[in-house]
């Protein structure tokens, strides 16, 4: 744990982040479920910042098969990779839903609130719908608007270094000690 009580990947991770820049690709992180028929399912998305420090937020529209997935087995898991730190973060947790996500939809550009009123992710396109990129301003929230807590149990970071890789894992059943494993 560091002085604060925040974990000590905390720290590795915010030292990877700094290390890559301002790039928005750097809070793209990819994001497993597991779907009904228990098939692996990736996509990425965006890492949108921390929930009660242990926690990664995330937004999505309700009607993505990712909502579905998660309802039938809340087990997730994210793949944060650094290319200039050669650092592959895997976070182990568990998925729910922030029911309070007001706060959340107010961070948000008109253009991008505008995705939560085009038509259902994955279904066959209504050639019809106008896609409507200048939106008005729009101050309702959409239904589809979802905010997803993703609680992290565990944390595995394979950095790889010369002459031997580096291999840490942090559980957070250990109260987030940092142990060496190997890589
Ligand atoms: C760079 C990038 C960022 C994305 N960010 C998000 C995001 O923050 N939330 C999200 O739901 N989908 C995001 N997507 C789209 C997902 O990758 C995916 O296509 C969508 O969520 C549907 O996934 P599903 O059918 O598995 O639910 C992003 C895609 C890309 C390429």
């Amino acid at each position: 744990m560091l002085e604060n009580n925040l974990p000590s990947w905390r720290q590795d991770l915010k030292s990877s982040r700094k290390k890559e820049g301002k790039s928005p690709s750097n809070r793209w992180v990819q994001l497993a479920t597991v779907s009904q028929k228990n098939e692996p399912r990736l996509r990425t998305v965006v890492f949108r910042g921390w929930h009660k420090d242990n926690s990664m937020i995330i937004f999505t529209d309700r009607r993505s098969e990712k909502i579905g997935h998660l309802k039938y087995n809340p087990n997730a898991e994210i793949l944060w990779f650094f290319l200039k730190s050669k650092s592959q973060y895997r976070f182990k947790g568990k998925i729910s839903e922030l029911s309070d996500n007001k706060n959340y939809w107010d961070t948000l550009t008109e253009k991008s609130k505008s995705s939560w009123f085009w038509g259902s992710p994955g279904k066959k396109i209504n050639p019809k719908f106008q896609y409507d990129y200048e939106i008005v301003s729009n101050p309702t929230k959409s239904e589809n608007f979802v905010v997803l807590n993703f609680e992290i149990d565990s944390v595995d970071l394979l950095k790889l270094e010369k002459p031997i890789h580096k291999r840490y894992l942090w559980e957070k059943l250990k109260k987030w000690e940092k142990t060496e494993i190997n890589p």
